[in-house]
């Protein structure tokens, strides 16, 4: 007998790259799911359906699912979710997992953080080993960096806590739940998909070349995550959008801006919306507005052929079972 489980994509709101410097953040988990079905097999296999990955019936022996962990292999997230699950419960056998997203990789909205939160939680679900989700968090985090060796695990928290979160970058690492009711929030595709662990090194590169001016910067960036939390506790959107106008001009100062995120930005504003900007590592991917526009979405998309408004709402469920 298998079981399905999900956990939502994510957004970043405030904070991106400062938080992967011991930092806060504040992400918020949206209602778009990728979905793991798992089931036991009496073959010590692990076998692996991912179709929006590519990957067809790919297997590999359990002894052998912790080497070569690769960003690039679509496989390596789901393979180290298991490894670090069998270190602290170990198992018999093997396993079928197949994977279902409701959203597409490249709009950067946190596939891989999404695929690890649920074959976590699926696992523990399977297994009956209910790890709490500080637990997950902290599973979740040591696979990820098996695989990419960085990243705050910010996007993980959204996908297995959900909702809105204020998270910390720090040890030990800290979440919490914003109350949110009703954020209004529309997220546009920029068109380009782009590589978060690339643009991440690119910042931590530019910071060792001009420390005393980007560490200011990301100090800046931590100042406004903390307005950014007063403001969304009051649900103050004036004030929460001129912190996302200010962050997305401290995101194109550290380089990762580009023509088409800043063009829908600027667009935006000058159609009213109360703030609006890049959201996650950047050089494509999403942005996100803040505005009670019914039509932002119509004048940002008559733009460009490529800018698409994604239909998904933030403040979503974490992980969750589903059959
Ligand atoms: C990427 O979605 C967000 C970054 O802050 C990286 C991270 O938090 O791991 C750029």
């Amino acid at each position: 007998m298998g079981i399905t489980v999900s956990a939502p994509a994510k957004l970043f709101l405030l904070g991106e790259h400062a938080v992967v410097f011991d930092g806060t953040c504040i992400v918020t988990a949206v209602n778009s799911r990728l979905s793991v079905s798992l089931e036991r097999s009496d073959e010590a296999l692990l076998t692996i359906n991912a179709p929006d990955v590519r990957l067809t019936n790919y297997q590999k022996p359990m002894s052998a699912i912790s080497e070569q962990f690769d960003k690039a292999d679509a496989s390596s997230f789901i393979r180290s979710s298991v490894a670090v699950f069998a270190e602290r419960c170990a198992f018999d056998g093997g396993l079928s997992i197949s994977t279902r997203s409701e959203f597409k990789r490249e709009y950067g909205i946190g596939s891989s953080s999404a695929v690890v939160a649920a074959t976590l939680f699926g696992l523990s679900q399977l297994f009956g080993a209910e790890f709490s989700h500080e637990e997950l968090l902290h599973m979740g985090f040591e696979a990820i960096q098996r695989v990419q060796q960085l990243g705050s695990g910010a996007d993980l928290a959204a996908a297995i806590y959900g909702g809105t979160l204020y998270y910390e970058n720090r040890s030990p690492r800290t979440v919490v739940a914003l109350p949110v009711e009703n954020l209004p929030l529309v997220v546009i595709y920029s068109g380009y998909k782009a590589s978060t662990v690339d643009y991440v090194w690119e910042v931590g590169k530019l910071r060792d070349r001009h420390p005393e001016v980007i560490n200011p910067i990301i100090e800046v960036m931590l100042t406004i995550v903390e307005q950014g939390r007063l403001a969304i506790e009051e649900a103050n959107w004036q004030t929460f959008g001129d912190l996302m106008n200010i962050q997305h001009g401290l995101l194109h100062a550290l380089g990762v801006d580009t023509s088409s995120l800043a063009h829908i930005v600027l667009r935006a504003r000058e159609a009213g919306a109360w703030g609006a900007k890049l959201s996650g590592a950047g050089g494509g991917d999403c942005a996100i507005i803040l505005t009670d526009n019914p039509h932002i979405g119509t004048i940002l998309e008559d733009m460009n052929d490529r800018i698409a408004k994604l239909d998904i709402q933030p403040n979503a469920e974490g992980v969750r079972l589903e059959i």
